[in-house]
């Protein structure tokens, strides 16, 4: 016999118009109930108002993405047991940044648009499309793009990205993940027009890993930011802050040559510039962490030795 609980549920009900505001249901749940389950439960025995979106129910449709106890997360993916506190209660509200349209269920159309900026599809050659060539992806491709194309699009990423609400010209996670998964793709014939579209963004993630935590399916978007960002050499364009990443990029490369070390308080000055760094110094300050900027960093020895794995610049 599978042991059932009674669980306590608040929900934050939002009608499109006034002031969200909170409801609790008690619903029975045992160590199998998925939130899906338990959201499908109120809505057909208590509440048929009840907004919220489902559909596979098996993490591959996305639709279920929300803020479970705070964390963003896919219901369907969530065991209700695995999410209640010590007094079986559980919360459960629409993603962050989304505007809501009603309960549960965010207007996600600012994802779409950041997904359909990158071309979410392969652009074969034309050789290829009428069917006189084929073009097979090596084992090593492969392995490359496996994990940037398992996203789901479930938004999560997104809601939960510090950059994205702070700057505009970011184009986001998820995004990232699927322009990097075509310029890893050897049959893709649009790579330097993605790396245009892609490589300013890139250098906007600050690389908090906030997307690498939340993703239901390990798509892991700022390793394919880290990875966009090597391309810089590729890029032509030229924009205020892809030219503060060559700066970044030649003075990591410099440091490591002739010192064996990132050191952060140069590479700060070399990159920003002492205006910005003057004022990053009164804030650190006041917040009482110069003293960790100005650290006696040492060499490393056999210099010779990191200059031979660096090798040529370029
Ligand atoms: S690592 Fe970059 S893309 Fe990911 S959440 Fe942080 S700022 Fe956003
Ligand atoms: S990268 Fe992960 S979190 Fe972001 S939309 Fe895709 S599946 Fe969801
Ligand atoms: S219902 Fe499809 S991902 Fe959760």
């Amino acid at each position: 016999m599978v042991e059932e609980k009674e669980i306590t549920v608040n929900i934050k009900k939002y009608d499109g118009k006034n002031d969200p505001y909170w409801k609790t249901y008690k619903v029975r749940a045992d160590r199998y109930t998925q939130m899906t389950e338990v959201l499908r439960r109120i809505k057909t025995e208590q509440d048929p108002a009840l907004a919220y979106r489902a559909s596979c129910h098996m993490a591959v449709c996305g639709s279920c993405a929300m803020k479970i106890n705070g964390f963003p997360r896919l219901a369907c993916r969530t065991m209700a047991f695995d999410v209640m506190d010590e007094n079986n209660e559980i919360n459960l509200e629409a993603m962050d940044y989304y505007k809501g349209i009603r309960d549960l269920i965010p207007d996600i159309d600012t994802f779409y648009d950041r997904m359909y900026k990158v071309m979410p599809r392969l652009y074969a050659d034309e050789s290829v499309i009428a069917g006189e060539n084929e073009q097979r992806m090596t084992p090593s491709e492969q392995k490359e793009v496996w994990k940037f194309q398992e996203c789901i699009w479930c938004g999560l990423c997104v809601s939960a990205c510090p950059s994205v609400r702070m700057d505009e010209k970011f184009l986001g996670p998820a995004a990232h993940a699927k322009g990097y998964r075509f310029i890893a793709d050897g049959r893709d014939t649009k790579t330097e027009e993605r790396i245009n579209i892609l490589m300013d963004s890139a250098w906007r993630c600050t690389s908090c890993y906030m997307c690498y935590e939340v993703c239901p399916q390990d798509v892991q978007p700022v390793i394919a930011i880290k990875k966009t960002k090597s391309y810089l050499n590729e890029y032509k364009g030229n924009t205020e802050v892809t030219e503060m990443a060559r700066k970044h990029d030649d003075t990591v490369f410099d440091l490591i040559n002739n010192t064996g070390k990132i050191k952060e308080s140069t590479l700060y000055l070399k990159t920003f510039g002492f205006g910005e760094a003057i004022k990053d110094i009164n804030y650190m300050r006041k917040e009482g962490k110069l003293k960790y900027a100005l650290a006696k960093d040492n060499d490393v020895k056999n210099i010779d030795e990191i200059k031979k794995i660096m090798g040529d610049k370029k």
